[in-house]
């Protein structure tokens, strides 16, 4: 059983594989947080905890003159409000009569067989064979009545952690729910950990940064209204030692695409504290008696290996326990040739088809038709909302022009942006009053577009059967699901003023509704997310696409860092690369490499290309799908960092079995007369040979892994290798 109650300590541990994780219902029975790491057998961690007579530091009414007792001091699983801990809470709740005050104690536990779900927001799933566990804790507020009920799931094997919160109010009157975290981890010392997180900008996501915890909060979160492109809802603490392979590192990744906020605290005795949630600007739920708030899912994991360690258990985690869709792990992805940097809003049918014979001879199987389909879309100030083919490019009807492209033995694929509409479009003439736009005021426009008011339902209808009745009606085997902005002019015509403060969260719940209504209801099509590129890439969004386009920079040398930091957490299997016209200096063949780091495929006009071209594209084609299942469910390992000097970046992917890898390196700098550098492999196995590119060369792993491969320097600049390794019969001394 992964979760054992030890009735003697009043202990609750979850176990994993690898990891121990452990609580306790303690003095007054609240419950203190003793554990998260390696696996421990002692069933009381609590020797630990040092009590002392902090000056300052409250306690409790109930623990009398014992000056000892104090939350401010305590490591406490669920920080509580106004209970004399000064750092930061989990959770702020405004009572019925006023008072700020939730004083949360245990008053139930359950532990169960099976994951637990959400009834109104995305998590990941157990499949049949996983051993999951579940442990449900109540903390009551005997006062207000109001309960914090506490899930959590444990996946043995996959040595993950998962965290949800449900606030029921049990009480006679109606509160105001002010901010909830779900998660809170407490550290008894967190002087030399070190956070990481994933900040970046529109055509630069998901940079990586890391910095050292000094006394204060550090925050990082969004309140664009989605999880953006200018932070990730992804954190990691890690011992300040921590590398690439080596050293505890933790992670947090919350499956929310709204506003978010993590909050990590090291407070004045050293003590490191982590929030992660819902972020609390503007956020103001009211719940009615019997009325029942959930919190978003967040998935832990603790890894003693470093970076690597931890991307490895959120790699295999993500790539079969977070997204049901057919095309993450039974159907092989097409290559795709997409129709924006071919030729923006400004195709017709002809045009398409024309991209689509020349795509053909390149090895493509999808042909995607991105914005400017529809309404009567010519630039980007018109018609989003009115989800009808434009008759004026698509002259010969949708379904047709699908037929002519599955005639070419292709595929098709559509771009929608659900979420937007324009100002110069019929739904808007038709409904104003459903886009987020507050009364009197004029609302701000971004890319001259405006919100929806995805929180009411009737908007929600409305896209499900518009979209649904395009994707119903013709041959469709792809789709691309975009959002262009974020949101400001936070509004909703159908709540009263005391509850604008749930518009926010709302968005997010109606969203998921129309996913559920369009993605899964169509389990054979592939969807693919995309934000103004990697704008809102979080684990929620990928409980429904497969894969997500990374960004709109397709620079392949500012890719490597792209690929990088988004790899941190997110699986290649994830990532939507593609070649492009973009790095003018960069060779065809050197995108091809960085592309097959992700879903592979092609941005450009197919017709511009020589035929030399046009079959060099076509033999990268057929590469990737060589390659596919070692790049899609082989571990993947950062070999270099691009963030650091160096005149190369290189990854690997290796087989589960450690039989295969391919290797591949980018030089990104050449050096005038420099010296020889060779780049370690990872993964392989110590005493087996190795052949390299099929040819009679082989060498061991060992040699691989310490030695490794010298990259030829006498090169042209952004020369691209690939080497692929495969598993000798001839054993090391023969
Ligand atoms: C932003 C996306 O990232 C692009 O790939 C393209 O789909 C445009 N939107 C279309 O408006």
């Amino acid at each position: 059983m992964g979760i054992v109650y030890n009735e003697k300590c009043r202990t609750l541990t979850l176990q994993t594989r690898n990891t121990s994780y452990q609580m306790k219902i303690g003095n007054l029975d609240y419950l203190l947080h003793l554990y998260y790491g390696p696996s421990v057998c002692d069933a009381d961690m609590s020797y630990q905890i040092r009590q002392y007579d902090r000056g300052f530091s409250g306690n409790p009414y109930e623990s009398r003159n014992e000056r000892t007792f104090s939350l401010d001091a305590q490591p406490q699983e669920f920080s509580t409000q106004q209970q004399g801990d000064f750092r930061t809470s989990s959770i702020e709740v405004v009572n019925s009569d006023g008072s700020y005050s939730f004083h949360g104690k245990v008053t139930d536990y359950q532990i169960q067989k099976g994951k637990y779900r959400l009834d109104t927001l995305p998590t990941v799933f157990a499949r049949e064979k996983d051993t999951v566990d579940t442990l449900q804790i109540t903390l009551t507020d005997q006062i207000s009545k109001v309960q914090v009920i506490l899930l959590y799931s444990v996946f043995e094997e996959a040595d993950i952690i998962t965290r949800a919160v449900r606030v029921v109010n049990e009480g006679t009157a109606s509160i105001r729910l002010k901010k909830i975290m779900s998660v809170c981890l407490d550290f008894l010392n967190g002087l030399h950990m070190d956070l990481v997180s994933l900040p970046g900008r529109y055509g630069q996501e998901r940079q990586v940064e890391r910095q050292h915890m000094t006394h204060h909060i550090h925050t990082i979160g969004s309140v664009r209204g989605s999880s953006s492109h200018q932070q990730n809802p992804f954190v990691i603490l890690c011992d300040r030692d921590a590398t690439e392979d080596h050293g505890n590192c933790y992670g947090f990744s919350l499956m929310y695409s709204g506003n978010f906020l993590a909050e990590a605290e090291l407070d004045q005795y050293d003590q490191l504290r982590l929030v992660m949630g819902i972020h609390p600007k503007q956020f103001d739920y009211e719940l009615k008696p019997q009325e029942i708030f959930e919190g978003p899912e967040a998935v832990m994991a603790f890894s003693r290996d470093g970076f690597t360690g931890l991307s490895h258990l959120y790699h295999d985690f993500y790539r079969t326990n977070l997204c049901a869709s057919k095309y993450v792990t039974e159907i092989q992805r097409p290559v795709l040739i997409n129709s924006w940097e071919a030729a923006f809003m400004d195709f017709d049918d002809v045009k398409l088809l024309e991209i689509a014979k020349a795509a053909r001879k390149m090895g493509v199987d999808l042909l995607v038709m991105d914005d400017g389909w529809f309404g009567k879309r010519e630039d980007d100030n018109s018609s989003l909302g009115d989800w009808v083919v434009n008759k004026d490019k698509i002259r010969c009807g949708l379904d047709h022009l699908v037929e002519e492209i599955n005639k070419l033995g292709m595929k098709f694929g559509i771009w929608f942006e659900p979420e937007m509409v324009s100002e110069d479009s019929d739904l808007y003439r038709a409904h104003p009053e459903w886009t987020m736009e507050i009364p009197g005021r004029r609302a701000v426009r971004s890319r001259n577009q405006m919100a929806l008011d995805m929180s009411r339902k009737e908007v929600q209808d409305y896209l499900i059967t518009s979209i649904n009745q395009i994707l119903d009606n013709a041959n469709i085997f792809y789709v691309k699901w975009d959002i262009n902005r974020s949101l400001a002019d936070i509004w909703s015509n159908v709540l009263p003023a005391e509850r604008q403060g749930e518009v926010y969260h709302r968005y997010i719940l109606g969203l998921y509704r129309v996913m559920d209504g369009i993605i899964k209801t169509h389990p054979d099509i592939l969807f693919e997310g995309c934000s103004g590129g990697g704008g809102r890439y979080d684990p929620a969004m990928l409980h429904y696409y497969p894969q997500y386009w990374v960004s709109d920079n397709n620079h392949p040398i500012d890719r490597l860092k792209l690929h990088y930091g988004t790899s941190f957490v997110y699986p290649v299997s994830t990532m939507g690369a593609h070649i492009s016209d973009s790095g003018k200096l960069v060779p065809l063949r050197t995108k091809a490499v960085v592309a097959m780091c992700g879903t592979f495929g092609y941005e450009l006009d197919a017709t511009h290309l020589t035929e030399e071209e046009q079959k060099l594209c076509k033999e990268q084609s057929e590469l990737f799908q060589k390659y596919y299942p070692l790049i899609f469910k082989g571990d993947y390992y950062r070999l270099t960092n691009p963030f650091e000097p160096g005149n190369m970046t290189a990854w690997q992917h290796v087989s589960k079995d450690r039989n295969e890898a391919l290797l591949s390196v980018v030089v990104t700098n050449l050096t005038c007369n420099g010296p020889q550098e060779y780049i370690r492999a990872k993964g392989l196995i110590p005493d087996v040979m190795y052949s390299v590119n099929g040819s009679k060369e082989a060498h061991s792993g060992s040699a691989l892994m310490n030695a490794g491969i010298p990259i030829e320097r006498e090169v042209p600049e952004y020369t691209a290798f690939q080497f692929h390794l495969k598993k000798q019969e001839q054993t090391v001394n023969a």
